[in-house]
Formats: structure tokens, sequence, C-alpha cells
């Protein structure tokens, strides 16, 4: 297992810092090398050095090797499906109540950035059960979570397939869907969750919302329902110049959380 500041090897993701807070992600490997506005670096040049180490790039650049944190690689990497961003990974991790020990049904896997933050959340003694319809997409899937992992993390278990097909045969306290019509899977979820279990979903568009919302009340097996977004503001910090970012991500997705609740006998 690499430990925060072990010296980098061929083969690992790093993350190359420039001081004006640009940063590029490079797969180590000896036959290549780095090129940017301000000059080129050999990858040999990085290979060997430990985390944090500032290198020079061929014009005089410092250039710092870091381990990407899971959300500079997540907004970084090279994408299939669109990703959960990080700022509602976080927020769905809190309010699903996804804690150590959870066994979490998730879908679609899509580029696999939600379920490298689930396996995460989960811990050794959770499990991640990810589901993908898409073959192509599932294959993106696990390239880019060993990218970032070394391997595909033991807590974790990739399927092809539905997740309607998926929930009736694995067992899961929290069922996440990032997939467009989670409205499906609602009468699944309300038979195979465990009373206080979770259920929460992702979506872009108001009408999905409503959609999801409703079928959530017309199940009448869930309680404490919520629909939320997240704002994430960036602000510069330049000597005298203290003040928002001009550009921000202005809108993602909409998050709504539920919780399994059992009828009156
Ligand atoms: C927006 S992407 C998910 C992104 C993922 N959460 C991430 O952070 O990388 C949606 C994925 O759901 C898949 N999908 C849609 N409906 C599905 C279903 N019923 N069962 C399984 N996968 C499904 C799509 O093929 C697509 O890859």
């Amino acid at each position: 297992m690499t430990r925060t500041g072990d010296p980098f090897a061929e083969g690992e993701t790093c993350l190359l810092s420039c001081v004006k807070e640009r940063h590029y992600l490079v797969t180590l490997d000896r036959t290549q090398t780095f090129q940017f506005d301000k000059g080129t670096l050999p990858h040999t040049d990085i290979i060997g050095q430990p985390e944090g180490a500032t290198l020079r790039s061929s014009k005089g650049a410092s250039l710092v090797a870091l381990r990407p944190r899971l959300a500079d690689y997540v907004l970084r990497m090279k994408r299939g499906a669109a990703v959960m961003y990080p700022k509602d990974a976080g927020a769905l991790i809190t309010w699903a109540d996804i804690a150590p020990g959870c066994s979490v049904v998730e879908a679609g896997t899509g580029s696999g950035a939600l379920t490298l933050a689930l396996s995460r959340a989960v811990g050794d003694s959770g499990r991640v059960v990810s589901v993908e319809r898409r073959d192509d997409h599932a294959r993106h899937a696990l390239r880019l979570i060993e990218s970032f992992a070394g391997a595909v993390p033991e807590n974790v278990e990739l399927r092809v397939g539905e997740v309607e097909d998926v929930l009736l045969t694995a067992r899961s306290d929290r069922i996440i869907l990032d997939l467009p019509e989670p409205w499906h899977a609602v009468p699944i979820a309300a038979e195979v969750l465990p009373g206080g279990g979770g259920f929460a979903c992702y979506l872009p568009t108001v009408p999905q919302v409503e959609t999801v919302r409703q079928a959530i009340r017309d199940s009448r097996a869930f309680t404490g329902t919520e629909t939320f977004e997240i704002m994430h503001r960036s602000w510069t910090i330049d000597g005298r110049s203290v003040r928002p970012d001009h550009r921000m991500v202005g809108h993602t997705g909409f998050l709504t959380v539920t919780r399994r609740r059992l009828l009156a006998v």
C-alpha cells in the first residue's frame, strides 16, 4: 500500500501542480515526457521522487508532484459517462448516511467516480455492488478505477446489467442511483430495503425529480424525503483581490434522499 509522501513508481497517476493553480494528471511511464506551455519534464525526473517534491521544467517552471486526491482525479480523468461531481458525492455520502460497514447497491457505474467515493466511505467492513447496463461504460469505469486505485478495491463488485435485477439478488441497506429513470427502481427498493435503509438518487432536471418524488410518495414505503442541490463557489485570494471567482459550475444535479419505513401493523 502506498503511503502519503512515498516516492513515485512507474505506472502511478501523478498530479503536477503549477504555481498558477493549474494541475495536470500524468500516468508515469519512463519512456514519456510531460509537455506544457512552460516546457517539458521527462517522467524519469518524477519516478523515484517523494510525493510533494518540487521539480523544474526545461524552461525553469516549478511543478509540484502529488498523488491526486479523489476529487482532483474525478474532475480531470478522461471520463466516459458524466460523473457525479465531488461536491455532490460528498453531500450524498453524508445525507444518505454511507458509513463503514454499509452494504450499498449503486447504479449506473458510469465512469466509476461515485463508486470510488462509496468504496472509501463503506470501508473494509462494507461492500459496494455497482451495476452498469452498458458494456462500454463498464469497461471504461474499470480502467478509471484501476488507474486511480491500482486495482478494483476489495469491497467493490462491478456488475453489468440492469439495476432492478441486481436489487432483487444483492443485499443492500443503501441504494444509490445516478441514472435517468430511477423511479422504475422505487417499488423494488421499497420491497428489498430493511426498515431505516436509505434510497438516494441524483437527477439533473426538475421533471425527473417530480417523477421520482411521485413514485416515492405512491409507494407509501418511505419517510423523511428531501431534495436539495449543492453550490460550490470558489474564491480568488490574491493580494488585495479577495472575491468569489468570476466563474463557477452553476448546475449539476439535484439530490433526493429518503428512508424506508415499515407500515403500521
Ligand atoms: C450519469 S452516469 C453515472 C455516473 C457515475 N455515478 C459516476 O460518478 O461516474 C449514468 C449511467 O447509468 C447507466 N444506466 C442507466 N440506466 C441503468 C439501469 N437501469 N441499470 C444500470 N445502469 C443504468 C448508464 O448507462 C450510464 O452509464
